[in-house]
């Protein structure tokens, strides 16, 4: 990886939303550390990575110690953007009789916990003025939740958001800005086939809006476009 590239560490990079924003790094220009849980049958991401500025860094969000392999990737850099964007829904409950226990704490673990522990070991490796964007979902939102069901996804993401607000005031004084973004109903092996926006269109303007965050919108939750999403 080139020294001097800003640096990206994107979880989940093997499909999705993940490998798409890595590809976008990429091509302007970036060094990315691609965090996976399956490197050797991350086929896509292999292939993206040929000759370009790339490191593929095995890590599961859920793991005790997740961030030891990263931080040997990284090295003596620092990272200009973490992009927690490994998640899952833990289930497909309607009712709170539904609802399954381990999928329940597998989307603590994955959406909120390790999200906060990886911070928590990156944090000396972060650039001052670095951004920590986690991908987050309107179903993690209390305001919006008007229909109920999928408690494992909501509660889950709205423990996210509540981590997004922490980290922008633990960040404040090194500049970090951290934020949560609404990516839309995409189609990926989460959204669905039926979701009606395309991965490009999603990441493409979730891109520009995480290239116009400044520190007066540290702590926010946006749809893709920027626009603030209630609570
Ligand atoms: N698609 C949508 O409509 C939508 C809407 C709102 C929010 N989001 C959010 O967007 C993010 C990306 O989702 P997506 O739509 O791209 O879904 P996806 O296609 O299902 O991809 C999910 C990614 O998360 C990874 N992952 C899951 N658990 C992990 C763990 N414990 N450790 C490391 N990686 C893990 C998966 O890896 P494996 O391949 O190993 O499973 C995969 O790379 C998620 O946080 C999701 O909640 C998506």
């Amino acid at each position: 990886m080139s020294d001097t590239a800003p640096l990206a560490v994107v979880t989940g990079a093997n499909r999705g939303l993940g490998l798409a924003f890595t590809a976008r790094l990429l091509d302007r220009g970036a060094a990315v550390v691609a965090a996976c849980r399956e490197p050797d049958a991350a086929s896509e991401l292999r292939e993206l990575a040929e000759g370009r500025a790339i490191r593929i860094v095995r890590c599961d969000v859920t793991d005790e110690g997740a961030a030891g392999d990263l931080i040997a990737a990284i090295g003596d850099r620092k990272v200009d953007l973490l992009l927690h964007n490994a998640g899952i829904f833990g289930g497909a409950e309607r009712t709170l009789l539904d609802v399954d226990e381990a999928g329940l704490r597998a989307a603590f673990e994955t959406n909120a916990i390790g999200p906060l522990l990886l911070t928590r070991a990156l944090w000396s490796h972060l650039a001052d003025g670095a951004r920590v964007v986690c991908i987050s979902s309107l179903m993690g939102s209390i305001a919006d939740n008007g229909s109920g069901g999928r408690h494992a996804y909501r509660m889950s993401k709205a423990s996210m958001n509540m981590l997004v607000r922490c980290l922008a005031h633990d960040g404040r004084e090194r500049g970090i800005i951290v934020a949560a973004l609404h990516p839309g109903w995409v189609r990926t092996g989460m959204g669905g086939a039926s979701a009606p926006l395309s991965i490009d269109e999603s990441v493409d303007a979730m891109m520009r809006t995480l290239d116009a965050l400044d520190p007066s919108r540290s702590g926010g939750f946006f749809d893709r476009f920027g626009e603030t999403l209630p609570w």
